[in-house]
This record gives C-alpha cells, structure tokens and sequence, in this order.
C-alpha cells in the first residue's frame, strides 16, 4: 500500500498553493496597510509555552501534540500563535521599543489534535496579528477593522463580526463565581467536561460544544462590568461605529483559549458550505499573558484567521477565477535546442516567465502544450529563425503572428502588451 497523508493533515497541490498564495499575499498587503511586520517563531516550543497552571481550554488539556525526545524536556508543536509570539516578544526585550505597541503578523502552520472534519484539520494555517504594548480601545477597533477589511476586500459575502467582553480581571473573578453558584445546583444535568469545569473555569461552560443548547445554559446571567470596563466596551464599539464595520452583540461569546480579557471577537459565515465550522477568525485581548510568559504587566490583542476555512469559502463563492498562465512558450523545431535554450533564458532574464520544449516532440504537440499552460506568447524556432537570428512570435490573445529580430524581441513583446491594455 502507498503511503497516504496523515489523518487532518493535508497536501496543497500546486492549483491550491496559487489560492493559498493569493490569500497570504493580499494579507501581507494588509499587514504593510496597517503597520506590521511579520515574525516568524519555532514550530515547536517548551510545552509551558502554551499550558499555563489552571488552563481549562480544550486545546491545551486534550488536544496539543507533546513530546520529549530525549526524555527530559517536555516540547509541543504549536496549537496557536499567540503564545509563541508573546514568548518572542519577551525574550527579545520587544517592550523596550521607543515605538509602542510592537506589531507583528505571522502566516503559520498550527497542530491541534482534534476530530477532523470540513474546516477543522490537524495540521492548519493561520494568518494573525498580535499588537503588543498598549491598551486602547482605539486598537481594539482597528485590528477588527483589519480583519473584516481583508475579508471584505477578497470579496466574500455574508459574514458576521460577533463581539463581546469578557470584562477586566475584576469584573471576570466576580462573573465566574456568580456562573458557579448558578450552575452548580445543575450540575447533574451539563456534560461530563462542564462538570469539571464548574469549579476551574465555568466561562468555558458558555462555550462548550455539547452544552450550548441546553436551556440551564442559555439562561445563565450576564456579567456585571466594572465601570472601567463598561465604558472601554463602549468606546471600542464607537469607533467601529465610526468605520461602519456592521456588527453584532454576542454575550455568550467567550472564545476557546484562556487567556482573553476585556474585548473579544469572531468573524463568522453564513454560507453553508462552511458548514459547522462558521468561524473564519477569532481574536481578543489579553491583559495577563505578557506577564504569565515573565515580562512586564503590558496588554495586547490580537486575532488568527483560519486559512483552510477561507479557501473553503473563497471556493464556494467562487472568489478564485483566475487561470495559472505563463507568458511565453518556446516552440522549438530546429535539430538541437542550443537558439531556443539561449531565447528562453533571455526572456526570463527580462522577467517573462517562459517554459519551452524539451523532447523535440511536433509542432501539433508543442502548440498542445502552449495552450494547455495558458501561454500568452508562443514563439516559434525553426532551422530559418536560428539562421537569420530571429524568432516568429504569435500573440496568442489578437492570434497576430510576426517575424521579429532577436534583439528586438523583449522591447517588441513589451510593445504588444501595452498596445493590448491600454
Ligand atoms: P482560535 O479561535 O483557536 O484562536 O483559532 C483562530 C482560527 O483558526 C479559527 O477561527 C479557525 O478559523 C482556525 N482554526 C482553529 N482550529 C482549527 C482547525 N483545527 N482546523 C482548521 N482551522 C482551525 C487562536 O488560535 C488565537 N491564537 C487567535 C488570537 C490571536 N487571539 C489573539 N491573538
């Protein structure tokens, strides 16, 4: 038996690393628009990177994949970026910068061990940001404005900006013993994980999976804010206001990983072909983590965007109409393929991206081949055009074909295109 991928993990064929690239280019474009740079941290990292003491969320108490290969350390390949960054950020002093907040954007590979299905993989990429250094509800906004911005600007419909906060540190110790006396008289009636989480972290009970159309769970109450907090909520949902981002009030919104305070966000789909996995992305902030990974008491905020899911929807609105095409193919029909060989490196050397023929097959079979790869220019080498040192090119958008010398060629084919768009 051949070889097959691992379970949730993936090959990105060449038609689906042009989708993915279109993505991380145009994000790249947004990270440049708004201020960031991108860093690149470890794949793996010390498991206590990721699990802090208490952690409830489901992606660190079942689902990251640890090892230790010498028996000693205790590593994990990364379930989120997050952690790492911060991590990066504190071991390399970032928070010294004259220029606060630090900000930085990573397009990278993730590893959760969870139950594969349409958009949910074991292997997966997001593309984030992480704004380090300051608390102001004016970041806030702008970094959902970034996010909704580029999904809006691939030109995907139908999608929703859910946001909520989970409040200060104060006003959450106060929310989460206020859930546990609610929930407690009920706990013969949650899932056995909800159980548990009861007393260690019932904010994670408003999230799970099972539970979350259970009426004991809808009736939960609300958190009460600290007025601090209340008036940051109201100011970061004025400025969204002012950039006319269209959003919605989710008060059970509390997202999956531990570390959120204050404000948090998804941006979720309404198309079906996302299926149950409607989040393309999620993010907040987070008062405690640069502290908890042994730097100074400084916030930040970020989000992540879930790629495989965006493909998914870019697929199903059919965002991606685009063919993958060169711009020149060599034809050759002399004995040896020394003149076609020298012409097509030229051509590259002046930035056309050019293939040609390497089995000397038929005119019939290469022209086969010229179409086949979209071909916008086809040139045509026979024993005559290597003689008198030049080349037949055929336009294959006006089909106008013509003699032209070899020295004139590039400045000739540069011509052609810009008669054609202009
Ligand atoms: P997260 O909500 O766990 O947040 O993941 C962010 C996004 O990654 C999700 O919305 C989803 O699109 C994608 N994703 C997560 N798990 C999978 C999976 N198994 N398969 C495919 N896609 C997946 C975080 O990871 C936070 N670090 C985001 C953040 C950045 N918060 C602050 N800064």
């Amino acid at each position: 038996m051949p070889y097959q991928t691992v379970k949730g993990t993936y090959d990105l064929l060449p038609d689906e690393m042009v989708k993915f690239n279109m993505l991380a280019d145009l994000f790249r474009q947004f990270l440049n628009l708004y201020g960031y740079s991108e860093i690149k941290t470890p794949v793996f990292e010390y498991t206590g990177v990721f699990q802090k003491e208490n952690d409830t969320s489901d992606m660190v108490t079942k689902e990251m994949y640890t090892f230790s290969p010498n028996g000693k350390d205790s590593l994990t390949l990364r379930p989120e970026g997050t952690a790492g960054v911060i991590r990066s950020f504190v071991e390399n002093k970032m928070y010294g910068n004259a220029e606060l907040p630090v900000k930085l954007g990573y397009i990278e590979e993730m590893f959760r061990h969870e139950r594969p299905q349409k958009g949910r993989q074991r292997q997966f990429t997001q593309m984030g940001i992480e704004c380090i250094g300051d608390k102001d509800p004016l970041i806030d906004a702008e970094i959902i404005t970034l996010g909704y911005f580029y999904i809006r600007t691939l030109g995907l419909e139908g999608v929703k900006v859910l946001i909520n906060t989970l409040g200060d540190n104060e006003s959450r110790l106060r929310y989460k013993k206020a859930l546990s006396d609610y929930f407690r008289p009920y706990k013969d009636e949650l899932c056995t994980d909800c159980q548990n989480r009861l007393e260690k972290n019932p904010l994670r009970i408003l999230d799970c999976k099972i539970d979350h159309e259970n009426e004991i769970v809808k009736n939960a109450p609300k958190m009460e804010l600290s007025d601090d907090s209340a008036k940051y909520f109201e100011k970061v949902k004025h400025y969204l206001d002012i950039l006319a981002i269209p959003y919605e009030i989710d008060d059970r919104l509390v997202r999956g990983l531990d570390y959120y305070t204050d404000t948090v966000f998804e941006v979720v789909s309404t198309n079906e072909a996302s299926g149950s996995q409607a989040t393309i992305f999620g993010g907040g902030r987070y008062d405690n983590l640069v502290k908890e990974m042994g730097g100074p008491e400084i916030s930040g905020i970020g989000f992540a965007i879930g790629v495989e899911r965006l493909m998914i929807l870019c697929e199903a609105e059919e965002i991606f109409d685009f063919k993958k095409a060169i711009d020149c193919y060599v034809i050759n029909m002399c004995k040896t393929p020394d003149y076609a060989l020298s012409i097509s490196e030229e051509l590259r050397s002046n930035s056309f991206s050019t293939e040609m023929d390497y089995y000397g097959r038929s005119l019939k079979a290469q022209f086969k081949s010229s179409e086949r790869k979209n071909a916008r220019f086809v040139l045509i080498i026979g024993e005559d055009e290597e003689k008198e040192n030049t080349v037949s090119l055929k336009d294959t958008l006006t089909r106008a074909q013509e003699t032209v010398k070899r020295d004139e060629l590039v400045e000739r084919m540069d011509q052609l295109l810009e008669d054609y768009y202009e």
